[in-house]
């Protein structure tokens, strides 16, 4: 028996107070629906379906590259009508699991748990306990401690109300009993909705069993209704992420203070400090380590990389022994090679660096190909751009350059070549020798300063 998965995301989410769909809104910097896609997809379905409305277009145009069908839900009347548009489009033989848009970190171990848990044949639903459940649907069960139904908030009586087991909205059932269950439903409850969770009692009159699965953590399956609902989910999930690192073998200083927006993989022995951004998809070598307040976007790191505090380095490959910082900043397409040093108020942009050398002290490097062992004196700045075109700059193997140097480029260093400092070098310098560019030092005795007038 294959399996559809069918995600519910056609409501509004008017509590974000947003003209943005709720399901677009962002988490680890990624939207609740991919979220959700990328969770369903683990399981290997035969086809999802994301069903939308409010806001469709926008959802859809923006998701569009999310390999799921996407069905119209035109109006909003209930959970139990919007599975029902994606039936059709569901082989009979199928078992179907119903998700939820706006429940972003239902793990892929919870689903496979439900999904192994009840047989092919009958139904089963993701519950959990929660000590303030108000405004979730309560699980009703029988002396034997059978489900039998799920009642909504707004229908309860005050006894039911008290139950704590709630259903968090995700489901399991056979796609020909759905068929029939909903479009046979009613609207008949307090909010005129055609609830999904009706299919429940109707699975117990027709003498299935119902399985129930908890979540592992009320987080897992908390939705995101607000934007303080957003944010504490936010958290759930570095908190989690952290865990998982730590437990790997990497050192953070303050897990609760790491944020990681995109992927990272990140070997042992590496120690994180406080207030680090991850973004993007970054590799981080054994042994490196990242001072507080960095930014590391697109980037891998060799081993025992040093990135110092304040730094951000994005789009760059570098390789291992670095030295980075404190407060560089490495642009895309950069390439550092082995034991090159990159320090304060260092730009770097789209430049090679070959092993071992230094930009150490307030310089930009852009556009330029630097050899081995060169030390680029403070205050040098590789002049790469006259306002319509970039120019490469080309500094070869054992250059030295002195201090508050401009390379005016198109320009090549010869191999083994100084530049005096203070130098505007506006055309190749050659191999091996002393080239300098600035006006002689002249003393002029006798000259007084002027004075103030007392
Ligand atoms: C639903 C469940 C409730 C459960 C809770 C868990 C129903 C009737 N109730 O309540 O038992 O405890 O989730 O969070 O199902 N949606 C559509 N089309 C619609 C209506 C809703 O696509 O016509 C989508 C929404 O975008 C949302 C999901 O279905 O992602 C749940 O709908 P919502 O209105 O939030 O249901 P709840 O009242 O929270
Ligand atoms: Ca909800």
């Amino acid at each position: 028996m294959s399996l559809s998965i069918v995600i519910l995301a056609a409501g509004q989410g008017k509590r974000m107070c947003s003209q943005i769909p709720k399901v677009l809104h962002l988490l680890a910097h990624k939207p609740l629906l991919t979220h959700v896609v990328d969770t369903a997809h683990s399981l290997n379905p035969r086809a999802t379906f994301v069903v939308y409305g409010h806001g469709g277009e926008q959802v859809r145009q923006q998701l569009a590259q999310l390999p799921v069908q996407w069905i119209q839900q035109d109006q909003q009347l209930g959970t139990g009508h919007a599975t029902l548009q994606a039936l059709p489009h569901i082989h009979e033989n199928d078992r179907v699991l119903i998700l939820v848009g706006d429940i972003p970190l239902v793990s892929r171990t919870t689903l496979e748990k439900l999904l192994a848990q009840t047989s092919v044949d009958q139904v089963g639903l993701v519950t959990v306990s929660m000590p303030n459940p108000a405004g979730f649907g309560r699980v009703l069960r029988n002396s034997q401690n059978a489900v039998v139904g799920i009642v909504e908030d707004k229908d309860a009586t005050a006894a039911q109300r008290a139950i704590n087991e709630i259903n968090t909205g995700i489901i399991v059932a056979p796609a020909q009993r759905l068929q029939h269950w909903l479009t046979t439903l009613t609207n008949h409850n307090a909010q005129q909705e055609y609830y999904l969770p009706d299919i429940i009692a109707r699975a117990v009159a027709e003498g299935l069993t119902v399985t129930t699965v908890s979540a592992e953590s009320p987080e897992e399956v908390q939705g995101v209704n607000d934007r303080v609902q957003l944010a504490s989910l936010e958290r759930y999930y570095q908190r989690r992420f952290a865990q998982e690192i730590m437990l790997a073998g990497v050192t953070l200083r303050d897990p609760a203070r790491f944020d990681v927006r995109g992927e990272l993989q990140v070997a042992q022995d590496v120690t994180i400090d406080v207030n680090v951004l991850i973004a993007g998809k970054v590799i981080i070598g054994a042994g490196c380590t990242i001072g507080p307040n960095c930014v590391l976007r697109d980037v891998v790191l060799g081993a025992n990389v040093a990135v110092q505090a304040n730094s951000v380095i994005e789009g760059a490959v570098i390789a291992d022994d670095c030295i980075i910082g404190p407060f560089a900043r490495i642009r895309p397409e950069t390439e550092l090679a082995t034991g090159v040093h990159i320090g304060n108020f260092v730009e770097v942009k789209k430049s090679r660096v070959a092993r071992n050398s230094k930009i150490n002290h307030l310089s930009y490097v852009g556009d330029a190909v630097v050899g081995q062992r060169v030390n680029v004196g403070a205050g040098t700045i590789t002049c790469n751009y006259d306002g319509v075109n970039k120019h490469q700059t080309i500094i070869e193997d054992d250059v030295h350059i002195g201090s508050n140097t401009q390379l005016v480029a198109p320009v090549t260093i010869g191999m083994g070549a100084t530049i005096g400092a203070g130098s505007t070098i506006t055309r190749d310098a050659p191999a091996g020798a002393l080239t300098l560019c600035r006006t002689e030092q002249r003393t002029i005795n006798g000259w007084q300063r002027k004075q103030k007038q007392k």
